[in-house]
C-alpha cells in the first residue's frame, strides 16, 4: 500500500497526461486471469489501459512457457518493442508470468534484451508498484530471479474483461508432474483458496451482473486438499450454487484421475453448472498414459464419462490430446483417434508435443519427425472437425439457452453451453443476457438460430 501511494505521486509528478498502460497475455485463462489483476493494479495506480504499443507508458508481457512455440512467439514480441523504447525514453517493459520463472530464460532476456526493465515471475504480481517506483527513482532495472512465492495474496485489485464473462482462481499451482508438462515447476505447489473468499468473489460477481463464470485451476478436482477444513471441489461447487441469481458456472481444468461421482452428482443437482465437462484425456493409449504419469486408464476415463452420461441428461465433454509423445508409435497414437470417434468431444484441443527441459519426459527417446507428428494431429483435427459438423447438425430445431456475447449490426453472437456459437438477429439488444433460441442450421462452424421472444 505504500509503494501504491507512492508511485500514484510519482506518475502524476512525471506525466502531464494519463499514463497509459497495454498488459498483454500469451497463455492460458489463469494467466489471462493474473493479467486481470496485473491491470487492476496499474489502475490503482492511476494508469489507464491502452491496446496500442506505440501509446503505452509501460507495456507488461505476461507470459506463457507451456510450449517452444509459445516462448519463441514471445520473444518476437519482445523484440519488437527494443525500437518503441527507443522513441519513447520513459516507457517502462516489463515481462511476468511462467516463463520467466526459468532461470535460463531470465539469464536470456538479461543477456539479449537489455531494453527489458522490469522481470517478476507468478505469485509475485503485488511486488509491482514497488518494482515500478524501484525502476523510476533508482532509474534501475528490476530483474526478479525466478523464486517459489507459496503465498496466497487475496483482495488483489481486478480490472475484468467486459460482462458476462468472468473468472475466479480457486487453486494456484499443480502437484501432478505430468511427465512432459512444465507447469508444476513454473508454477509451484498446489494450493486452495478459502471457500469463504471465493464465495465472496463469487457473489460480488453476481451482483455486478457477470453470468458466465469460470473457476480456474489446473485441477479443480483436487481443490481442498491443503485447506484445514474438509471441504472438497462438489462441495465447493455446491456452495456457489447457493448464491441466487441468472448465471452458469463452468470450470477448468479437471484431471480424470481426480473428478468423481459426487462431481458428477453435485452438477446433476444443481442447473446452474455447465453442462459441460472439459476433461483431458492427452492420449487414447495406456501406455502413453502411464508415460505421461497421468494415472488413470483409458478404461476409468470412459468410465467417469459413461456416469455422466447416465446421470447428466445432455452432458459433453472437451478435451486437450498431445500427438508424437516420446516413444509413442502410430499405431498408439490410432488409439486417440479410435477415443475421439467413440467419445465425440463437442471441442478438443490438440497440440504436437513440446520438448520441456527439466521435465522428466525431456529425457525421453524421441524418434518421430516433426513432419510425421503434424501429419498425425491433421488426421486428427479433420476427423474432429466432422465430430464438431455432426454435433452441430443434431441442433436444428431444437430449443436452447444462450449468452449474448456479441453484436454486429443487427445480428448477435450467443454462446450455447457447450462452447458452440449461435448467431440470430433481434431488433432489441440483448447483450450480456440469457436469450431462449431456435436453432435453424449451420453456417461454417457456427449454428444459425431465431430468438423465440
Ligand atoms: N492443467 C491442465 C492443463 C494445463 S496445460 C490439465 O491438466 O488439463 C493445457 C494443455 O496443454 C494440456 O492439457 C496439454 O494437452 C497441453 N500441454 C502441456 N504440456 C505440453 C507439452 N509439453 N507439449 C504439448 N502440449 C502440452
Ligand atoms: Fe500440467 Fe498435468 Fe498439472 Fe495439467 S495436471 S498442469 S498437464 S502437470
Ligand atoms: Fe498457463 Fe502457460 Fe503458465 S498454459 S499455467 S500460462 S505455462
Amino acid at each position: 500500500m505504500d509503494y501504491m501511494q507512492k508511485v500514484s505521486e510519482m506518475l502524476a509528478e512525471k506525466f502531464d497526461e494519463i499514463p497509459l498502460a497495454n498488459v498483454v497475455t500469451f497463455g492460458c485463462a489463469q494467466n489471462e486471469n493474473d493479467s486481470e489483476k496485473i491491470r487492476g493494479l496499474l489502475y490503482k495506480l492511476g494508469y489507464s489501459m491502452t491496446d496500442s504499443l506505440e501509446k503505452s507508458d509501460i507495456v507488461i508481457y505476461n507470459t506463457c512457457a507451456i510450449r517452444e512455440n509459445a516462448e519463441l512467439k514471445i520473444f518476437g514480441n519482445i523484440g519488437k518493442l527494443k525500437a518503441l523504447k527507443a522513441a519513447n525514453p520513459y516507457m517502462i517493459v516489463a515481462v511476468c508470468g511462467c516463463m520467466v520463472m526459468q532461470p535460463h530464460i531470465v539469464d536470456k532476456i538479461k543477456k539479449s534484451y537489455p531494453f527489458v526493465d522490469i522481470v517478476f515471475g507468478v505469485n509475485a504480481l503485488e511486488l509491482l508498484p514497488q518494482l515500478i517506483y524501484s525502476c523510476y527513482s533508482e532509474n534501475k532495472k528490476q530483474i526478479l530471479s525466478p523464486q517459489e512465492r507459496t503465498q496466497i495474496v487475496e483482495n488483489t485489485p481486478m480490472l475484468r474483461s467486459a460482462k458476462p464473462k468472468a473468472s475466479i482462481s480457486i487453486m494456484f499451482g499443480c502437484d501432478n508432474f505430468c511427465s512432459y508438462c512444465i507447469v508444476p515447476y513454473v508454477r509451484g505447489r498446489e494450493r486452495s483458496r478459502k471457500p469463504e473468499n471465493i464465495l465472496r468473489e463469487f457473489r460480488q460477481l453476481v451482483a455486478e451482473g457477470y453470468k458466465d463464470i469460470t473457476l480456474l485451476g489446473q485441477n479443480v478436482n483436487s481443490y481442498g486438499k491443503n485447506l484445514e477444513e474438509k471441504v472438497d471441489f462438489a462441495d465447493l461447487l455446491a456452495l456457489l450454487c447457493t448464491v441466487p441469481g441468472d448465471y452458469v458456472i463452468h470450470f477448468m481444468s479437471s484431471h480424470p484421475k481426480d473428478i468423481n461421482k459426487k462431481v458428477i452428482d453435485t452438477i446433476r443437482d444443481n442447473p446452474k453448472i455447465s453442462r459441460q465437462i472439459h476433461l483431458p484425456v492427452q492420449s487414447g493409449n495406456d501406455r502413453i498414459l502411464k508415460l505421461m504419469n497421468r494415472r488413470y486408464t483409458i478404461r476409468q476415463y470412459l468410465d467417469i464419462i459413461d456416469y455422466a452420461k447416465q446421470q447428466i441428461p445432455g452432458v459433453t465433454f472437451s478435451s486437450d490430446i498431445i500427438v508424437g509423445f516420446p516413444g509413442e508409435t502410430f499405431e498408439e497414437y490410432l488409439d486417440t483417434e479410435e477415443l475421439v470417434k467413440k467419445v465425440r468431444f463437442t471441442q478438443l484441443f490438440t497440440y504436437i508435443y513440446s520438448k520441456r527441459n527439466g521435465t522428466k519426459a525431456a529425457e525421453m527417446e524421441d524418434n518421430i519427425s516433426h513432419e510425421e507428428k503434424a501429419k498425425w494431429l491433421n488426421r486428427l483435427i479433420k476427423i474432429q472437425q466432422d465430430i464438431v459438423f455432426e454435433h452441430l447438425d443434431s441442433y436444428t430445431g431444437k430449443t436452447v439457452k444462450a449468452l449474448v456475447e456479441e453484436k454486429h449490426g443487427d445480428m448477435y453472437t450467443a454462446r450455447l453451453e457447450n462452447t458452440f456459437l449461435a448467431k440470430f438477429a433481434s431488433d432489441t439488444d440483448f447483450s450480456g443476457e440469457f436469450v431462449n433460441l431456435k436453432i435453424t442450421g449451420k453456417r461454417g462452424t457456427a449454428l444459425t438460430a431465431e430468438l423465440i421472444k
